[in-house]
């Protein structure tokens, strides 16, 4: 069915400043390369270079690690606080609770008023779990902290807060040691378990991934961990020798794991495609002017981006305007307001096939309040594919290119490449996974071997791969 000329008019546009083709891909996998080396080079944190963070991790593991660790994530809604019992065969015992992080929490004044509530969890969760009679009188249970957001790392154990994303806002916790705040809190509430390793997620997701496999069954080495959620990330194994910020490498330590923060690649905007959408989208957000490439791709922007382009077709009266006549001049909150549209809505939005779109439009009518029309219904999927597909295939750049940074590391076996991944966005957005891996063909990173790449979910990596960095300590 065809939409009115000027509508047609309008979304073909749309679809083109959001259409990547494959010379882009290729050109952005060399400026991301570049990118990757400016970040290892600069001795101090800028906005104009990927954070590139050593995270202190020499070794990956090899599946033998053994014994009980305490592990806490905090990196989006949910903090989490698991034990791990690494049992020494790529396999583990794991116990986890789950608390929602009240929203007053992820914004707010002090640095303590979050850390003692995520202390107090910690308390509970081993009142729940584990004999505190015990756990008092023995030595400390040994933690691992995973903190998803830039952090300056400078041991395994120590390292300070960059800035907030993913929505939330403590000014006074930026420069502060985050294992210090949450150790000074669990020092409080006298809970007898001592912090040793801080972690992002996406080094507990390479770490817990490359645990788990077994190469002589995947035949496949484990080469990044990555996480497509609320928020993008990456982390993998670099060459001591390539990461001349390092001034004091552990001793003979060969390689460091890298948290790559690649939500910041090109904050300047030298190559990211840049629509009006992604501009207003990045000025609602608390860290305007970062993390750009994350804006563009993870699962906390991609309703918005669909909002405010709906938003956009209707002040030029293309869509919705028999609906604003009708409520009297007004449209529904849910559509007018940021952030309320969640990417879950688009991944139904994304594969509807039914007659006139009719499942889209319940869907609709039930998250948003908001009654379409036919022709709505289309503009909408018709948006949504494009703003996915953008996604999509900018979400292979780092990941291609990676892959093929590293693939001198293994010249001497013949064992394929998997990627770890975990998130949402990554695990559940029907197509995004296939979509990814056939930007990477265009790319093409492994060209001139047999090898091929597999992107695997390791579900909840980080809670294992928290208790790995918690065994090294
Ligand atoms: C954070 C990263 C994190 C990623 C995925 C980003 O917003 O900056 O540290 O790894 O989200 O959770």
């Amino acid at each position: 069915m065809s939409l009115p000329d000027k509508v047609e008019l309008a979304i073909r546009q749309i679809e083109r400043d959001f259409y990547i083709d494959d010379d882009y891909l290729i050109k952005a996998s060399e400026y991301f390369l570049q990118a990757m080396d400016a970040g290892l080079k600069a001795p101090k944190q800028s906005r104009e270079n990927m954070p590139m963070i050593p995270a202190h991790v020499s070794k990956i593991p090899t599946g033998k690690e053994k014994g009980l660790f305490l592990a806490a994530d905090l990196g989006g809604t949910n903090f989490r606080v698991c034990s791990i019992d690494l049992k020494g065969d790529h396999t583990f015992e794991l116990k986890q609770s789950k608390y929602r992080i009240p929203p007053e929490l992820m914004k707010c004044k002090k640095a303590d008023d979050l850390f003692s509530y995520l202390a107090s969890k910690i308390e509970v969760f081993l009142e729940e779990h584990h004999d505190t009679a015990k756990v008092k009188t023995s030595e400390p249970l040994k933690l691992g902290f995973t903190f998803s957001f830039p952090v300056d790392q400078t041991a395994l154990g120590k390292g300070t807060l960059i800035r907030w994303t993913k929505g939330f806002d403590i000014p006074d916790a930026v420069d502060r040691d985050v294992v210090d705040l949450l150790q000074a809190n669990l020092t409080v509430l006298e809970v007898n378990v001592k912090v040793v390793a801080l972690a992002n997620d996406t080094v507990g997701t390479l770490l817990s991934r490359a645990y788990q496999n077994d190469p002589k069954l995947t035949n496949s080495n484990t080469v990044i961990g990555c996480i497509f959620g609320t928020g993008t990330n990456g982390a993998y194994y670099e060459t001591i020798t390539n990461i001349p910020k390092l001034t004091n490498p552990p001793k003979a330590a060969q390689g460091m794991v890298i948290n790559t923060e690649w939500g910041s690649f090109d904050n300047t905007l030298k190559i990211l495609p840049n629509t009006l959408f992604d501009e207003i989208v990045d000025k609602e957000t608390a860290n305007k002017g970062y993390h750009l490439f994350e804006k563009r791709i993870s699962g906390m922007f991609l309703g918005e981006i669909l909002r405010v382009a709906l938003l956009e077709l209707f002040e030029r009266g293309l869509i919705f305007q028999e609906l604003y006549k009708e409520r009297g001049g007004s449209l529904p909150h849910r559509i007018t307001e940021p952030w309320l549209l969640d990417a879950e809505v688009l991944s139904y939005i994304q594969i509807d096939d039914s007659t006139d779109l009719k499942m889209l439009g319940l869907i609709l009518q039930n998250t948003l309040r908001l009654p379409t029309t036919k022709h709505e219904r289309i503009v909408i999927q018709r948006l949504t594919r494009a703003i996915s597909e953008r996604a999509a295939k900018l979400s292979a750049i780092p990941l291609a290119t990676i892959v093929r940074r590293v693939k001198d590391q293994y010249k001497d076996d013949d064992k394929d490449f998997e990627v770890g991944c975990d998130g949402s966005v990554v695990e559940f957005y029907p197509g995004f996974k296939e979509a990814i891996l056939k930007a990477i063909e265009v790319i093409n990173p492994l060209e001139g071997t047999h090898k091929r790449v597999y992107l695997r979910i390791a579900k909840d990596g980080s809670g294992v791969g928290a208790a790995l960095c918690a065994a090294m300590a």
